[in-house]
């Protein structure tokens, strides 16, 4: 791969400003998922260095912790810059690694340094209380403290966003970090733990482990009694087990976890910007996003107007290889991946439900998907329940409101979700009935640093981005000043 700061690319891990190899020269392949090529591999660390990097991460934090938040502040502003300077490096490293397409690819690199950028200013206002005392010969203060050492596990599908995400609102609070990114794609962070070093953070406030078992390296981040904060991004499943795992130190965790997005176009839509809105969340990332829309609901007097338009969005949609122009839609991450789409399209047309749209594997490559259209959808399918992970529609017709919002909150999950109307009282009524953490109304993408992302029920614990965000990084302590 040419990049034009070839130092960008890296393949040993990142622990207290230094390389390190695993201590066997041990290593994983990083592969290319649009040709199946072999890009480079990576130090394949043990229990023995995410050990090595929560000590220098604890020593650090007594020096990060003491620098004054203007101080820290400036350092990620450095970073930030830096990011944003190499937007077109990152993003060919990222579409190498993770397949989304080059535009998509340098859209989340700023997405991704916005989150250093917001956290860089929020620093500057972790504000504590003073609060009227019950009692005149005493005060009631509190304060606001970084929490110590964090750990983090961060995803596939957005290899550089996730991880700033959770770094800079922990960086910003005075707290140092261990983040593991996944297997599939270390390369992206790897190129932001150098960026770090370049901005100049100090020795041990950024170190990222790399390694293709996650398991070993998470059991070590949870258990370990220096680690006072676990952060995940990942699926339900291994979330509640990581969260079991935290119990033994009581560790305080934000967890990011599965989704099932409902989107619902009522008959009062402006059906442009329902089907504009359902395309952008459904197929962003070709339908590998936590907030994808994972059920369209459609109402019954305009569904035939709403379909036909979509399809021809959706049959318009360019497959390929992400650095070729124009494409928009990439590869998928692993065939397990493309088994479970197909596992979720057939079982849906056993039950009755009818392939409209695609539907089958792209002659692009093994890892490709035809953008797909599944009509006659209802509750009972898999697809219904499960998060697709994919570029394939699920549609739903239904008749009233009430019956919408059934529908909708009928899941365990509880992360985003989506409604088109231009009636005002319906956008409040059902925007209030809606049991997500996050609400799309007339707008299929609704990601941003000022904005806080997360969700309810088994969709996860906290929230990032946003004022919020710097809160899971920090310890209230109350001072009680008596003797007055
Ligand atoms: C995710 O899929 O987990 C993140 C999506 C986003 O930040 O928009």
């Amino acid at each position: 791969m040419r990049l034009s700061q070839q130092n960008l690319l890296q393949n040993k891990s990142f622990i207290n400003n230094e390389w390190v190899s695993e201590q066997s020269g041990k290593t994983f392949e990083v592969t290319n998922p649009a040709t199946g090529d072999v890009i480079t591999r990576v130090a394949n660390c043990t229990p023995k260095e995410t050990e090595q990097a929560i000590e220098a991460a604890t020593k650090a934090f007594e020096v990060w912790r003491k620098k004054t938040a203007k101080e820290r502040s400036a350092i990620m502003r450095k970073w930030f810059n830096l990011v944003n300077d190499s937007r077109n490096d990152l993003a060919l490293l990222m579409t190498t690694e993770q397949g989304k397409p080059l535009a998509e690819a340098k859209g989340e690199i700023t997405y991704g340094a916005s989150f250093i950028e917001w956290f860089a200013e929020e620093a500057r206002r972790v504000y504590g209380d003073v609060i009227p005392t019950p009692l005149n010969d005493r005060r009631i203060v509190v304060i606001k403290q970084p929490i110590g050492v964090v750990a983090a596990i961060t995803p596939w599908n957005f290899p550089i966003s996730m991880i700033t995400r959770k770094i800079s609102p922990a960086i910003a609070a005075g707290c140092t970090v261990v983040l593991k990114p996944a297997a599939q794609t270390p390369l992206s962070a790897l190129a932001l733990a150098y960026l770090s070093k370049e901005a100049g953070f100090p020795d041990g406030v950024i170190n990222i482990i790399t390694s293709d078992n996650a398991a070993e390296i998470g059991k070590v981040m949870t258990e370990h009694p220096l680690v006072q904060k676990f952060s995940f991004t990942g699926s339900t499943g291994v979330g509640k087990m990581l969260m079991q795992q935290c119990a033994s130190t009581v560790k305080k965790v934000s967890l990011e976890l599965g989704g099932n997005a409902p989107l619902i176009v009522f008959d009062d839509a402006n059906i442009q910007q329902a089907v504009k809105g359902a395309l952008a969340s459904k197929y962003r990332n070709a339908g590998q996003t936590c907030v994808c829309a994972n059920r369209i609901y459609v109402q019954d007097q305009i569904y035939n107007q709403f379909i036909q338009e979509y399809k021809k969005a959706v049959t318009s949609l360019k497959v390929g290889e992400g650095t070729q122009p124009g494409v928009e839609i990439g590869p998928l991450i692993d065939e397990k991946a493309i088994e479970k789409i197909n596992r979720l399209v057939h079982e849906a047309v056993g039950k009755g439900a009818e392939i409209t749209t695609g539907g089958n594997n792209h002659m692009a490559g093994k890892l490709f998907f035809q953008p797909t259209i599944v009509e006659n959808c209802n509750q009972e399918m898999a697809l219904s329940k499960e998060e697709i992970f994919g570029p394939v529609s699920a549609i739903y017709k239904f008749d009233t409101e009430e019956e919408a919002i059934r529908f909708a909150n009928d899941t365990e999950y509880g992360l985003a979700s989506y409604f088109f109307t231009q009636n005002l009282a319906r956008a409040w009524r059902v925007a209030e009935a809606l049991d997500y953490g996050i609400v799309g109304i007339n707008e299929g993408v609704v990601s941003h640093a000022e904005a806080p992302f997360g969700g309810m029920k088994e969709s996860g614990i906290g929230r990032e981005g946003s004022k919020y965000g710097i809160e899971e990084y920090v310890e209230i302590k109350y001072l009680c000043l008596g003797g007055m």
